[in-house]
């Protein structure tokens, strides 16, 4: 026979399963992109560059794969570290960042899409921005 407990399991069972067949499939869960308009301008770019490179960061331009590994949000995965934390292995100064981009291409030649030096320095000025933005926030940086 049926408890009670049975009943009330069972009656949760079918509304959860209403909840998951009434859920679009195309509710892909995505963490929010950064706000470029809000991200700071490096002194060694344009906004014109800060914006080319979150188009290419994002997979819209220059078959740039960038976020697949560092996150939608910048914020990484388990195959790309962290971006926006304030602080990199390789060092957050914008030539520092720009090296570190073009070792990595050397390293794993096309897996980072097809960028041409204008793409590595607009990418670098995204970067820059992404690692730069709390500081900035918090009026501290320069
Ligand atoms: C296939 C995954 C992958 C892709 C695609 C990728 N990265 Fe990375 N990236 C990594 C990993 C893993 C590291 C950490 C290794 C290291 O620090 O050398 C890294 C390191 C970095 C660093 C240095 C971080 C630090 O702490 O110093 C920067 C900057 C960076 N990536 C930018 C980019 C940009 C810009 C793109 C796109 C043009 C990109 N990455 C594409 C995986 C990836």
């Amino acid at each position: 026979m049926f408890s009670r407990s049975h009943v009330v399991a069972l009656v949760r069972a079918a509304a959860g399963l209403t909840a998951v067949l009434t859920t679009p499939a195309i509710a892909v869960e995505r963490p929010p992109r950064p706000n470029v308009d809000a991200l700071p301008v490096s002194v060694n770019s344009t906004r014109e560059q800060l914006m080319l490179g979150d188009r290419i960061f994002h997979g819209e331009a220059a078959r740039g794969t960038c976020f697949q590994c560092h996150g939608w949000d910048g914020k990484g995965t388990a195959t790309g570290n962290d971006l926006t934390n304030g602080s990199l292995n390789w060092g957050e100064s914008f030539a520092q960042i720009k090296a570190t981009i073009l070792n990595n291409m050397k390293l794993a030649p096309g897996q980072d899409g097809d960028l041409t030096p204008a793409d590595v320095d607009a990418v670098t000025a995204y970067v820059w921005a992404l690692v730069h933005q709390e500081r900035m926030e918090n009026q501290v940086a320069r």
